[in-house]
């Protein structure tokens, strides 16, 4: 079924990324300092059963793919009861997560049961000092051990690992070395200013330097075709269980094929990763909208949607003032 949210230059949306929680059991660097940033209290985050209304109402208008992201999700008190009731939706073809990795053993066989089999896991070092100075937590070994828990039980993992200097220059290679043996994919994100966080300024470690930096090592790397969705380039070292990606999430924009619509915890919808709230859901379903109103709201918003976007701007004047805990990445 095609979708209903089209915009206004024919681009249909079937990619929703909803933020359950702008908390996270970490610190990364790139997305925020040591004492966290200003988190959202309670009752302005949106309920499970406001989630699940919500995701109903999308999945009516033709999403079909979903992104479970945070902050970190699994924080979120009654997240996997919230996931059962998500899963049983009609119309909606697949759940996924982005997480950091921490709690998803926890949580393994209760994702199996419900169908989940994707999950992106962050994690920016193989080594357990730089992992430290990078997320301000001693969690390497959790982290490490989890991923190779799914992979053993089967789940589709992709790691996401952002890239800069004096931090994790040295993991490129041991990170494809990993996909050597192991059915995982590796994307190397270039870092995005995020002013919020210890950073400041751009790393200089786009697409085009890390690509160099691989291809000094291997004499051989195929290119694998992905989709128009896909945010990462991707390749293959030729004998190689696993894949590896870039993901120029800095030097170039998605806009021309992005498909997705994104909510923030506290009800935010944006219909840019990096443009302003169009909407917020969260007070139009407390002022009592049902159905069809909902829906409106919904057609409305994404119809307006710009062309190119804010990518190009945010990046230009580089810095984005929201971190990705917000966003939802
Ligand atoms: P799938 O395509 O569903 O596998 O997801 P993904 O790769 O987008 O998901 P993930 O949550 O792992 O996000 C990885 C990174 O992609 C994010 O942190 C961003 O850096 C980047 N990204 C995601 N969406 C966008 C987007 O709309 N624009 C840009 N420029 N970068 C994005
Ligand atoms: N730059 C690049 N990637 C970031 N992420 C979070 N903040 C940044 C940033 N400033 C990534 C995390 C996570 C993904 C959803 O977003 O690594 O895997
Ligand atoms: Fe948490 Fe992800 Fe932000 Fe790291 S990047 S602090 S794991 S939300």
């Amino acid at each position: 079924k095609e979708s209903l949210l089209v915009d206004q230059h024919g681009r249909r949306l079937n990619y929703l990324r909803l933020s359950v929680t702008d908390r996270c059991n970490f610190r990364c660097y790139y997305c925020m300092p040591e004492e966290g940033i200003n988190f959202a209290p309670r009752k302005e985050l949106l309920s499970f059963e406001e989630m699940y209304q919500l995701s109903n109402v999308f999945v009516g208008l033709g999403i079909d793919k979903i992104r479970i992201t945070g902050g970190e999700p699994f924080v979120r008190n009654g997240i996997i009861p919230f996931l059962y009731k998500l899963s049983e939706l009609d119309g909606l073809k697949e759940i996924v997560v982005t997480s950091n990795g921490t709690l998803s053993a926890k949580h393994q066989s209760a994702l199996k049961e419900m169908g989940i089999r994707k999950i992106n896991i962050s994690l920016d070092s193989l080594d357990a000092e730089r992992f430290h100075r990078i997320t301000r937590r001693d969690s390497f070994d959790t982290v490490y051990n989890g991923i190779l828990g799914l992979l053993d039980d089967g789940f589709e993992i992709k790691l996401n690992c952002v890239i800069a200097d004096n931090k994790n220059i040295e993991d490129i290679i041991p990170f494809i070395e990993l996909t050597k043996n192991h059915p995982l994919s590796v994307r190397f994100l270039e870092e995005m200013p995020f002013n919020g966080s210890a950073i400041s300024g751009y790393s200089g470690w786009d697409y085009q330097r890390i690509y160099q930096h691989i291809s000094q090592h291997y004499t051989d790397i195929n290119r694998i075709i992905s989709d128009d969705n896909s945010t990462s380039v991707n390749y293959k070292i030729p004998g190689y269980a696993g894949g590896f990606g870039i993901i120029p999430s800095f030097s170039r924009t998605f806009c021309g094929t992005c498909n997705r619509v994104r909510l923030s915890a506290t009800g935010e919808l944006r219909t840019c990763l990096y443009g302003p709230p169009v909407a917020n859901l969260r007070d139009t379903l407390r002022s009592g909208a049902t159905g069809e109103g909902l829906q409106q709201i919904l057609l409305n918003a994404v119809a307006k949607r710009e062309k190119d976007g804010f990518a190009a701007e945010a990046l230009s004047n580089g810095s984005i003032h929201t971190s990705m805990s917000v966003l939802g990445g």
